[in-house]
Formats: structure tokens, sequence, C-alpha cells
């Protein structure tokens, strides 16, 4: 056998000896501030209803909503990002209790500002499909297309009733063309400059968001590719990235999180402002149904997730695990 010397000279092996050895070296870094935490506020109901397709995962009722809240900052968790579900008679075709001051999204933030104040950053979706009929994130035409111009309207009136019921940052979710900078005009008129707007900038249009739907109580006629993005493409989030930026977007999110790790990282690469990705029901739905089946060890699944997203670019991640891996991470530096 030929003898080699001191082959390999060299040996990256060293560097992965032992787990001090390699947290020394880890050039990523998960902390319970970088994680947000998304959950939903049911109207009229006196227990949480669980969600099927999201096991762990319940629909809120505003009393336990407000106790999350409060785990999640014992966690150490950054923030919480609320969605309504509003009771299914409530919901017409312009998507009213979504601007109703007295909506279950709007008592939802007045709550959970009140428990925790400023420790937590308290979003609000700002999106029509929880509100809707038709499940549609906007209101529709005479043909039932989504009218863009139209769905603007009703945003610019979303963001301030949010804004009044105490949301730190407003989440538009649903693609129109020119949303971000209607929205930044309705919050600077009423004099909420210092509510700042987390956009959803390059939203495909995703099979993932499947467990979301039962989660919000959505019977979504039709789909939503005519505003959502084609998961083809990655050179129109680029554009979607710089006309948010041109209209205000304080932060910008990818989303889904996991399919889209090379479009999070081309968007982190471009800007300067905060990357958030969410990592969306679909992809928790996969990790705990595995998990049950006992295919895969759960608590390392989650973690490399969430390590994936972070290595990619993004600084906040929005996960439905934000509370759990926020308590293992305390204490692991
Ligand atoms: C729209 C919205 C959706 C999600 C967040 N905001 C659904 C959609 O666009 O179809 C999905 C989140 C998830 O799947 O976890 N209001």
């Amino acid at each position: 056998m030929t003898s080699y010397g001191s082959f390999p000279g060299t040996r990256p092996r060293r560097l992965r000896t032992t787990p001090a050895m390699r947290r020394m070296v880890a050039e990523t870094r998960l902390s319970p501030a970088d994680l947000i935490l998304p959950a939903f506020v049911r109207e009229g109901v006196s227990e949480p209803v669980p969600i099927s397709a999201m096991p762990g995962v319940v629909q809120h009722t505003r009393d336990t909503l407000r106790k999350a809240a409060v785990e999640a900052v014992s966690a150490g968790v950054s923030g919480i990002m609320l969605f309504g579900v509003p009771e299914d008679a409530k919901k017409d075709a312009a998507g009213t209790a979504g601007t109703d001051p007295d909506g279950i999204l709007q008592q939802a933030l007045r709550d959970v500002r009140a428990e925790v104040g400023d420790d937590l950053v308290v979003m609000s979706d700002l999106c029509l499909d929880e509100y809707t009929d038709h499940g549609h994130c906007g209101v529709l035409d005479e043909a039932g297309r989504v009218d863009n111009d139209a769905t603007l309207e009703r945003y610019a009136e979303m963001a301030q009733v949010q804004a009044d019921a105490g949301a730190h940052v407003v989440g538009p979710s649903g693609m129109m063309d020119g949303q971000i900078g209607v929205i930044r005009d309705a919050l600077d008129t009423i004099g909420k400059e210092d509510v700042a707007v987390l956009a959803y900038t390059v939203k495909y249009s995703s099979a993932f968001y499947g467990p979301f739907r039962e989660a919000v109580g959505s019977s979504l006629r039709g789909d939503r590719k005519t505003y959502q993005q084609d998961p083809a493409n990655v050179r129109e989030s680029l554009r979607e990235l710089a006309l948010d930026l041109d209209e205000g977007a304080d932060m910008v999110m990818v989303k889904p999180a996991g399919p889209y790790l090379d479009v999070l990282a081309r968007v982190a690469d471009a800007v300067d402002v905060p990357v958030a990705a969410y990592q969306i029901s679909g992809e928790y739905a996969m990790v705990e149904a595995a998990a049950e089946k006992g295919w895969i060890d759960r608590d390392a699944a989650i973690l490399e997730t969430l390590t994936g997203i972070r290595r990619a670019g993004a600084k906040m991640i929005l996960t439905y695990w934000a509370t759990e891996a926020a308590q293992k991470l305390a204490g692991r530096g």
C-alpha cells in the first residue's frame, strides 16, 4: 500500500471533534430573540379549538391567547403575529369584520397589548381572507376577479383600525400591487408614523398553506395564483422587493421558508433592512406528522429547519414552534 505521509494534510474533522468545539466554530446561532410566534384567535369560543392538521396548535380564545403571549415573553420570543378568526356569520364579500374596531383581531390586539405592553412586538396579519366569505385576500369585481385597487382601500382602513387597536407592526400578506405605499400613507395620515410595516414581500402560491386554511376556517373558492407568486420564479421576487422598499417597507419577509431558501438568500444579500422568513403551516405539519410516525427525531428536526432558515439569511423567523424552540434554546448559548 502506498504511504501518503501526512495525507490528508487538511482535516476539517478536527473542528468537529467535541460538542464544545462544534459550538465554538458554529457560523449560525439561533436565539429566542429571532423568533416570532404566529397565533390564531377565534371569536365566540370558550375553549381553545385544536387544529387537526397542525397538532399542538390551537385557535385560541381571547383568554388563552393572553396566556400564550405571556408564555412567549417568558421564553424570550421577540414577537407575536396575530390572526383573527371571526364567527362564520360575520364573513361577507367585503370582509367587513376585518375593519370593525370591535372585530376579533382588534379585540385580540388590545388584549395582548394590555397583557404584555411593549415586552413583545405585537404584529397583526393585514389581509382580508380571514374575513371574506369567498376566502380571497381581497374584494372581487363583477367578473369575480380580485380587484387590486378596491382592495387597497380596504387595506388602508384595516391598517388604521389595527394600529388604533395597538399593533406595533402590521403585516400585509395579500400581495396586492401598491399595498405597502397605501398602508404607509394610511398610517401616517392618522398619526401612526411609529407603526412599522413588515411586508410579505415575496409570497409564493404554495401548497404548504393547506393546514392554515383550516386554522382560519377559510373556504377558498378557486386559488390565489393571480396574486401570489409562481414557485418557478426568483427574479420576480427581487422586483417585488425593490417595489416594497420604495413604498416604505421597514422589514421584508419571504414565505414559505423551507422550499425557498435560495430566494431568502438572494433577498438577504440584496437589502439592508431586517429580513424575516415564515415557516408556514405545511412545513410545521410535515415535521409533526413524520415525528408522530416515529420517522424523524422531532426536536432535532425542528432546530435543523430553523437553523437552515437562519443560515440562509433570515434575521427573524415566524414559526409555530417559537415558544417551544425558544425554551429549548435557553441556556444553550
Ligand atoms: C393570508 C395568509 C396566509 C398565511 C398567512 N397569511 C394564507 C394564504 O396566503 O393562503 C399562511 C400561513 C401558514 O400557512 O402558516 N392571510
